[in-house]
């Protein structure tokens, strides 16, 4: 088609595409329905916008679409905008030219150009800049594409617009953070993937598909089953499948009981009978190991949970205390230790700033080193009022 190179590994497999949408479990009513419309909608060319939280199966249900549409045998080429930082997302998107930026060695082709006859999915569309939500708008209008830099004409381009978001579109268009007539060109099929807890009855056809994923041989025990079932599931499906997988390597038979699984799923078949401060301390622990030994990440895991309010700014409050106690209160150090990128100081502090989440890292600079057992014990210090924290403190 043109000049561009094809950014190959950003393909996916035609074969992957169809698999995983292969997998969509439907047991549920509302699962039925969101497979009805998601059919209905793969058969026109309409653009469709996936709402629901993280890990429900937004990528899982685009790809489904994709794969029941006259589309299925073209790329699907998903972008996460998320992941790009804003001056990159333009080239990722429209492609460049050799020259164009310091660093563009030769022509690249844009992904909307890649995804060419296919679709593209633009998940976490609600992190976009304004600045690109206004190129998108541009290239909704005209279906052309002016890579960047280049002189020669704008290129068409014929794809399927799948965009998605775990936040609420409406509420950023009111702050003016999202472009309303952007909102109404992508939004004209709305579905809505409901959140696990809502829909226990596709619980044990998951946990199934759960376990294979495994490799393992693994059945789970009545006593385990109903605490699975009776978790709320703030990380939804994905984190499923962290369970499971994490069961299956704790048992050490075939069977996985009730002490094989992670705290928070126990903790919550016993509610009653812990006390409500308790539970909430062993919640930040447990947290905290998960981020420590690398299942879950700071922005992919605590940053939803807290947005969708399933952790309070407390529980966030004792878990940056936590890890302030293991880098004996060195911000930069909570970086690595949960997750994040080197690159991520400015955000993650900003971000316990807005929240009123920074504690002050003074009290954990003491000359002897705490060591900290999480799943063991609780906060060893007093936790501070953030907003008695000046941002000095903060510092240094
Ligand atoms: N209804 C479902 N049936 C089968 N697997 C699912 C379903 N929903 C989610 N998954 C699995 O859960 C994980 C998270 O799904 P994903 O689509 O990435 O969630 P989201 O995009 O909403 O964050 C994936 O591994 C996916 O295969
Ligand atoms: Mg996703």
């Amino acid at each position: 088609m043109s000049r561009f190179t094809a950014p190959l590994a950003l393909r996916q497999n035609t074969n992957d595409v169809s698999t995983a949408a292969a997998r969509l479990v439907d047991i549920s009513k509302p699962m039925r329905q969101v497979r009805a419309l998601a059919t209905r909608a793969a058969a026109g060319d309409a653009k469709v916008f996936i709402t629901g939280e993280s890990g429900v199966g937004k990528d899982v249900v685009a790809q489904y679409i994709h794969a029941h549409s006259t589309r299925a045998s073209k790329p699907f080429i998903a972008v996460n905008c998320a992941a790009i930082v804003d001056t990159l997302l333009e080239t990722e998107l429209f492609g460049h030219t050799r020259g164009s930026f310091t660093g563009a060695y030769r022509d690249r082709m844009g992904r909307l150009e890649a995804a060419h006859r296919g679709t593209i999915f633009l998940d976490e569309i609600a992190e976009m800049s304004l600045q690109m939500q206004a190129h998108l708008l541009r290239f909704l209008e005209t279906g052309e594409i002016q890579p960047v830099g280049s002189a020669g004409g704008p290129v068409r381009v014929d794809v399927r617009i799948i965009s998605a978001t775990n936040r609420d579109l409406e509420q950023l268009v009111a702050t003016g953070a999202f472009r309303s007539d952007l909102l109404y060109r992508i939004k004209v099929v709305h579905i809505h993937v409901p959140p696990l807890r809502d829909r226990k009855e596709d619980l044990p056809s998951l946990i199934e598909a759960a376990s294979t994923r495994t490799g393992r041989q693994i059945r789970f025990t009545e006593s385990a089953l109903q605490a699975l079932s009776r978790y709320r599931w703030p990380g939804n499906v994905r984190e499923l499948q962290n369970v499971i997988e994490q069961a299956a390597w704790m048992t050490e038979s075939e069977n996985v009981d009730a002490p094989d699984l992670p705290e928070v799923v126990r903790l919550a078949s016993t509610e009653g009978l812990t006390p409500r401060r308790e539970r909430r301390k062993r919640l930040a622990d447990e947290l905290y190991s998960t981020l420590v030994d690398g299942h879950y990440s700071f922005w992919g895991h605590i940053h939803p949970l807290l947005l969708k309010r399933d952790i309070t700014r407390h529980d966030l409050r004792q878990l940056v205390s936590l890890g302030l106690a293991a880098t004996r209160g060195n911000y930069r150090g909570l970086l690595k230790l949960f997750g994040m990128d080197d690159g991520d100081y400015k955000r993650f502090m900003n971000f316990l700033a807005a929240h009123e989440c920074t504690v002050d890292y003074r009290q954990f600079r003491s000359p002897n080193p705490i060591i900290i057992r999480p799943a063991s014990i609780g906060l060893p210090f007093e936790v501070h009022d953030s907003r008695k924290v000046t941002r000095r403190s903060t510092e240094f």
